[in-house]
């Protein structure tokens, strides 16, 4: 099976690239290429076109986004041009070649006004530039391939050993605050589920494999805030030694850290349909993150 995967120096890309099925023939792209990458640049849709044409891939995995929810508040034209023009040309492409598109997507598409977790079917209604960019890429990746040829795989915060992300700004906060005996304020009313990259990786490859269609939800299970996360973050990284104390975590409301995009009070996501789906039952997100801290080496805490 050939995959094209976008976004392979990405966090979820580099979870990816660690999980490869051996019986994939993967052609991983960067937007600089580079170390084994081809380079592919997302705002390209020519580029994002001739690649699928040149190889013909049975998948493309698109895991590559403008990520940067707040700074897409400032820069909609670059966060649609990434978001939803590369899903739509990649599916363009796929329409004469064959293949299928697995489109990573977000919780960051719904409003987070419900208070009960989202299901794959229901309608979205994002609340900053960020999520309509993703909503806009699903809506034009279905209006273009049929569902057993389109997989949009929608996943919720994200992290895992490398790149950027909240349990890498946890851990240099829980350093420096404790170290300076100063607390660390945290939002406590955003709820929703942290999600490691190992196990979402291996939900993408699985439903490659499986080739699966349609929406799916992948998320860890449980739930938590972003106050509960700070605090877990501290507990289990201090227990394994990972840093000499934790910080003294202090509960605060969004309206205490105001930020340029609205983000979703309660976003989680529900995902029966996909577990059953794929076969997979995911950790809960505290053994998943214990996981992920034990491969974080101790030199990134010192130098992040
Ligand atoms: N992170 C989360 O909390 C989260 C939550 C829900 C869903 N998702 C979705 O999950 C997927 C994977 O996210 P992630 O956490 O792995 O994000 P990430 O670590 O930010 O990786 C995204 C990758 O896309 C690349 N990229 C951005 N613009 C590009 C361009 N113009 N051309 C080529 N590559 C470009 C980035 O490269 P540069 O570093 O060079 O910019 C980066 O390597 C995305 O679809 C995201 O929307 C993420």
């Amino acid at each position: 099976m050939k995959v094209l995967l976008t976004g392979a120096a990405g966090q979820l890309g580099q979870a990816l690239l660690a999980a490869q099925p051996p019986e994939v023939e993967l052609i991983a792209t960067s937007r600089a290429g580079g170390a084994g990458m081809v380079a592919l640049d997302l705002r390209d849709a020519s580029a994002c076109r001739a690649a699928v044409l040149e190889h013909r891939p049975h998948w493309v995995i698109n895991a590559g986004a403008y990520t940067a929810v707040d700074k897409a508040e400032r820069e909609p034209e670059l966060a649609h041009a990434v978001n939803s023009g590369a899903p739509e040309a990649f599916a363009r492409a796929l329409t004469e070649t064959g293949g299928r598109l697995l489109q990573l997507s977000t919780d960051f598409v719904f409003d987070g006004a419900q208070g009960s977790p989202y299901r794959p079917e229901q309608p979205v209604n994002p609340l900053g530039v960020y999520g309509a960019s993703k909503a806009a890429g699903e809506r034009a990746a279905q209006q273009l391939l049929p569902a057993q040829q389109l997989c949009i795989l929608r996943t919720s915060w994200a992290y895992g050993p490398v790149g950027h992300n909240f349990v890498h700004t946890m851990l240099r906060l829980h350093h420096d605050r404790a170290a300076s005996d100063q607390p660390l304020h945290v939002v406590a009313d955003q709820v929703g589920c942290p999600t490691a990259t190992p196990g979402l990786a291996l939900a993408c490859w699985t439903a490659a494999m499986q080739g699966a269609g349609g929406i799916h939800h992948w998320c860890d299970a449980g739930a938590a805030s972003w106050y509960d996360f700070a605090v877990a973050i501290g507990e289990v990284a201090a227990g394994a030694g990972l840093l000499p104390q934790a910080a003294d975590v202090r509960p605060i409301t969004t309206a205490d850290y105001p930020t340029p995009a609205q983000r979703p009070s309660y976003a989680l996501l529900d995902c029966t349909i996909t577990r059953r789906a794929l076969g997979l039952t995911p950790q809960h997100w505290r053994t998943a993150l214990a996981e992920v801290l034990q491969q974080i080496s101790t030199e990134a805490l010192v130098h992040p």
